[in-house]
Formats: structure tokens, C-alpha cells, sequence
């Protein structure tokens, strides 16, 4: 490999590897590493493309204030890029987040502004909401919005979907996928409605999100559950999202989200984080139902070291009722 000029050349061109030990039924089932990208997941994709983005248009210029209400993958990305392109980076996150993320978002150069969890969309104080605010109250700033930025999806339209087709050399029947901001799933649908229509996709969503129900009985329940896998499923439908070309879904409890992202790596050696789990599972299931031979794809979209406390940590599991308790 030759030697980079910045660290950002290395977001994207993840590998894709095979999986070799689990049951695929009659499919081969490949699994795209975004785990591999330097901020640890899919969203230094969108990190970058947004700040690209925002540049072009002349909004941001270096020495700006980015600002963005996320404490998730999406903080971690755009703090990657922010650094090395001279942003200052304000993130709001909700105080139910864990002191871990706080730390690293803080050693990576963001300032973090904590507001409370227990408010809804539409209240001063919810996290995004209160971005959206900080970033009008602010010179020179600029709100990132990731569930209403256009080139969110295009980011994955213009380069993940292109860099799927090539390394699958044209020879892909579907691609299981989760839902965060929607942005992966839109741009990949407006890729493959162009050069692959036949191409499936199909949803892999947490029990207690609406999506599944939306996608399987054309239903959009107002009332979601919470459940632990992160980074995935919705309580309401962002205004990217285009979920026109997923053909069906599969709701995975997070015991069994947990189970199968353990196997991953018992099996396989991937270190994939909680919604791995739940893209595994239900690329598992839909392989199995097939009765013929077809190339399926699914996303490790996060690095698991984001979760040895709690998924990987027996303890934990124990606590959460996810694993027996063995007495010898
Ligand atoms: C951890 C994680 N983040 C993000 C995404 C994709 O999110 P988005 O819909 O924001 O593109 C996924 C999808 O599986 C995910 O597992």
C-alpha cells in the first residue's frame, strides 16, 4: 500500500469477506467490514461527504463551527474529519450516554454540550432540536443534520453502492441492511435502481423500532419500544429516508442480535458491534428461507471494542437475562 497523505484516504474501500462457518442455507453470504474504516464505522463515510459537501457550497470554511446532535458513530466520524480539516466541532448529546463515548468524542477535539434525555422531539432541550439552536444562535456555524442532509444518502449513492458493485464483480442478489439515519439505505436504492434493479433489499431492524412493521404491513405505528442494539431502528421516519425498494424485513430481538454477534466472532473471528448482530441474524434468516443459490451481502457497520462492556462482557449478558447461568 503506499503511504497516505492524510488519514481520511483511508475512509472507505472496506473489504468484504466471506462467511465460512455459520448455516447459509443454499446462499453464499459476504459480510462488508465498515468496521474497518479509521473512525471505526460506516459513518466516517457520511462524516466526510458532509463536510465535502458543505464546503462546496461555500457554508463552511476552515476555522467554522460544525455542530451536530448525535453520541454515536456519526459524532466520532465528523470529529475524525473536523480535525483534520481545521473544524470546530460542537456536539449536543443526551446525558443517558455513556461516559466512554463522552471521553473519546472529547480526546478526538470535540466539545461536547450534554442536555437531557427524558424530552421528545419537538422540546428545546432534545438533543437535535437544541443543535439545530445552538447552530442559528452561532457566527459562522453550521448545523450538520444528518437525518435531513442530502448528502447523507449521496454519499453512499456515489461511492459505498459503486464500491459494493465492483468488488461483488456485478454478481449480487441482495443486501441485508439496518436502519440509523436512513442515509445508507436511500443512497444504495437509488445506486442499484440504476445499474442492478433486480437487486433485493431487505430491512434488518430491532424489535420494538417501527420499520419493520412499516415495510412488511405498509403501517406506521406511532408507538415504538426501546431496545439496547445500537445505532439502529426508528421511532420515526427521517426526511431521507426512501425505503421504496426494501422488499422485506425482519424484526431480530436483541438477545438474539447479542447471540449471532458473539457467533460472528467465535465463528468467523469478526469483531462486529450490536446491530452486527441484528444485519447477521436476519441475513441468516433470509438465506435459510431461499430455495435457490444467491449471493446476499450484510454490513458490519461498527467496530465491536465500542461494546466489550456490555454485548462481549458475560457479566453484562448475565445481567440483562441474555445468557444462562452456568452453576459448576
Ligand atoms: C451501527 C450502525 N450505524 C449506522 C448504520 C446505518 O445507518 P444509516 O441509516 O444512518 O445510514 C447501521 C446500519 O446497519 C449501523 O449498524
Amino acid at each position: 500500500m503506499p503511504i497516505l497523505n492524510t488519514i481520511l484516504e483511508l475512509i472507505g474501500e472496506t473489504p468484504v469477506v466471506r462467511i465460512n462457518h455459520l448455516d447459509t442455507g443454499p446462499c453464499e453470504l459476504f459480510i462488508k467490514l465498515e468496521s474497518q474504516n479509521p473512525g471505526g464505522s460506516i459513518k466516517d463515510r457520511i462524516g466526510l461527504k458532509m463536510i465535502e459537501d458543505a464546503e462546496a457550497a461555500g457554508r463552511i470554511r476552515p476555522g467554522s463551527t460544525l455542530v451536530e446532535g448525535t453520541a454515536g458513530n456519526t459524532g466520532l466520524g465528523l470529529a475524525l474529519v473536523a480535525a483534520q480539516k481545521g473544524y470546530r466541532l460542537i456536539l449536543v448529546i443526551p446525558d443517558k450516554m455513556s461516559r466512554e463515548k463522552i471521553s473519546n468524542l472529547k480526546a478526538m477535539g470535540a466539545e461536547v454540550v450534554l442536555t437531557r434525555s427524558d424530552v421528545a422531539k419537538g422540546h428545546p432541550d432534545y438533543y437535535q432540536d437544541l443543535a439545530k439552536r445552538l447552530a442559528s444562535e452561532m457566527d459562522d456555524a453550521y448545523f450538520i443534520n444528518q437525518f435531513g442532509n442530502p448528502a447523507n444518502p449521496r454519499a453512499h449513492e456515489e461511492v459505498t453502492g459503486p464500491e459494493i458493485w465492483r468488488q461483488m464483480d456485478g454478481d449480487l442478489d441482495a443486501i441485508v441492511l439496518g436502519v440509523g439515519s436512513s442515509g445508507t439505505v436511500t443512497g444504495l436504492s437509488r445506486y442499484f435502481a440504476q445499474h442492478a434493479p433486480e437487486l433485493e433489499l431487505v430491512l434488518a431492524d430491532p424489535e420494538g423500532s417501527i420499520l419493520a412493521e412499516y415495510i412488511n404491513e405498509g403501517t406506521l405505528s406511532t408507538k415504538s419500544s426501546s431496545w439496547l442494539v445500537e445505532g439502529i431502528g426508528e421511532d420515526f421516519l427521517p426526511t431521507i429516508s426512501d425505503f421504496t425498494r426494501v422488499s422485506k424485513a425482519y424484526a431480530i430481538s436483541d438477545a438474539e442480535s447479542f447471540k449471532v454477534g458473539r457467533e460472528l466472532l467465535t465463528r468467523e473471528g469478526i469483531l462486529g458491534g450490536s446491530s452486527t448482530g441484528t444485519l447477521l441474524a436476519a441475513a441468516l434468516k433470509y438465506c435459510r428461507e431461499q430455495t435457490e443459490p444467491r449471493r446476499v451481502l450484510t454490513f458490519c457497520c461498527d467496530t465491536g471494542n465500542r461494546y466489550l462492556s456490555k454485548m462481549y462482557n458475560d457479566f453484562w449478558m448475565r445481567d440483562q437475562g441474555f445468557l444462562e447461568v452456568t452453576s459448576h
